[in-house]
């Protein structure tokens, strides 16, 4: 079948290298891509906002799945647009009703309350309640956790020690620091413990976990700076053991996916738990309607199944008939970096040394081609996973590997997986 994959980061580059080894897949085409997808399939330039042009290009290339990577095009609706043309595409991804999980941290802690699914108390506030929501800050225990409700490209999440400081960056969400995300307010409660990333591919009723990852999101190594869209990922976690392991399904998985199911939320595709390890506990951060990034680029090395098998089998309506396989070696991701990420850094600078890479798979996120050259393009500029026996030796690859690719201003963590 033709398969059309929609994203750019080093997640679809994974989600490419992926999907490019089933024997299922005859084209590949990847919208908008990046030069590392073109390995694996031919990028397309498609305004995936204009429906017209995608559901031309989907009839013309007979493209009989779709897979969304980013969250946005998901919270605005495009399965629910695409599905009114093509009743029997595959569209793997929710519908905008799902992609609230997501799309609506509001949302997201009504359906967990209903639903008996442990997370963080809360209480949320609109613009116009400022007063009320003072007073609920200053009945709160420090740090205070203040989270847009909309989206806000993974930055409207702020944890603050003061009530003070808390207090003045509410009033700036109100006044439009994450623009509309921010006219409502979720404000929680800080949980303490380690977090921690599962991922399940669902047809809404049923489920399959894939491996387990932990990301890495803060700038600096033993965790400190700034938070960035991820420095690195590691799979599997080493402390999740069997007890943790049967709450996380029993208490946070399964009452999730049987709400999904009595909501009837029209759910096909992958759906992201934020988990975090409360002394033994686990409790939601976070859903998310997509697949992680950088976890992905963990996960795919993992999983020995054909994906796009798995894919195939929500549609099919056969999915417990599989069992999902893991690799049994670690796998560690480390991503290289702009100097200056993820405040101000320069683009365009020359990347060499790919062709000394041995033995780890590398996953392109910010580059691009100029005059045939790559160049960096984005702040993460990609990500080196390895695979070995443990996680000291992966990393080990991954170092490695990190040395010989060179460009301006490079940086990167030596310590991913190794936090804790
Ligand atoms: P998000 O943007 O939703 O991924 O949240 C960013 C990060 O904020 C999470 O990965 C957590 O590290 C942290 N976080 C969010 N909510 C809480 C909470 N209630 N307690 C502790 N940390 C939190
Ligand atoms: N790694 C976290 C995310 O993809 O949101």
């Amino acid at each position: 079948m033709n398969i059309l994959l929609i994203g750019s980061g080093g997640r679809e580059s994974s989600f490419a290298w992926k999907l490019s080894q089933s024997p299922l897949l005859d084209k590949l085409y990847i919208s908008p891509g990046n030069p590392g997808t073109e390995h694996y399939g031919t990028n397309v330039n498609l305004d995936i906002n204009d429906i017209t042009e995608l559901s031309g290009f989907i009839r013309d290339e007979i493209i009989k799945m779709i897979i969304i990577g980013p969250e946005a095009p998901l919270v605005n609706g495009i399965y629910d647009k695409l599905k009114k043309i093509f009743p029997k595409l595959m569209i793997i991804g929710p519908s905008a009703r799902g992609a609230m999980l997501e799309g609506s941290k509001f949302f997201a802690k009504k359906f967990m309350e209903e639903f008996g699914i442990p997370t963080a108390n809360y209480a949320v506030f609109k613009k116009d309640e400022f007063n009320k929501a003072v007073e609920y800050i200053n009945s709160m225990n420090i740090p205070i956790v203040l989270k847009a409700d909309g989206l806000a490209a993974g930055k409207g999440v702020l944890i603050i020690p003061d009530k003070q400081d808390a207090i003045q960056e509410l009033k700036n969400i109100f006044e439009g620091k994450f623009g509309i995300a921010g006219d409502t307010v979720v404000i929680e409660e800080f949980l303490d413990g380690i977090e921690y990333s599962v991922f399940v591919i669902t047809d809404g009723k049923k489920f399959k976990m894939l491996p387990i990852a932990k990301d890495y999101k803060r700038v600096g190594e033993k965790n400190t700076g700034l938070n960035t869209g991820g420095m690195g990922a590691v799979s599997p976690v080493s402390f999740i053991d069997d007890d943790l392991m049967i709450k996380t399904i029993v208490k946070i998985i399964q009452p999730t996916i049987s709400g999904i199911w009595q909501k009837d939320i029209d759910y096909k595709g992958f759906l992201f738990f934020g988990l975090i390890n409360v002394n033994g506990d686990p409790y939601v951060i976070e859903y998310n309607c997509r697949m992680g990034d950088p976890e992905a680029e963990v996960v795919f090395p993992r999983l020995k199944n054909d994906l796009v098998e798995l894919l195939k089998a929500i549609y099919d309506d056969n999915l417990s008939e599989y069992t999902i396989e893991h690799e049994p070696n670690a796998a560690v991701t480390v991503m290289l970096v702009s100097g200056g990420y993820p405040e101000k850094y320069e683009k365009g600078k020359y990347i060499t040394g790919l062709d000394k890479v041995k033995d780890s798979l590398v996953f392109y996120a910010g580059i691009k081609k100029e005059n045939g050259r790559l160049v960096t393009d984005g702040g993460r500029v990609l990500a080196i996973t390895s695979l070995a026996e443990t996680k000291e030796k992966a990393l080990e690859k991954c170092l490695k590997n990190a040395e010989v690719i060179n460009f301006e201003g490079k940086y990167y963590r030596k310590d991913i997986g190794f936090d804790i």
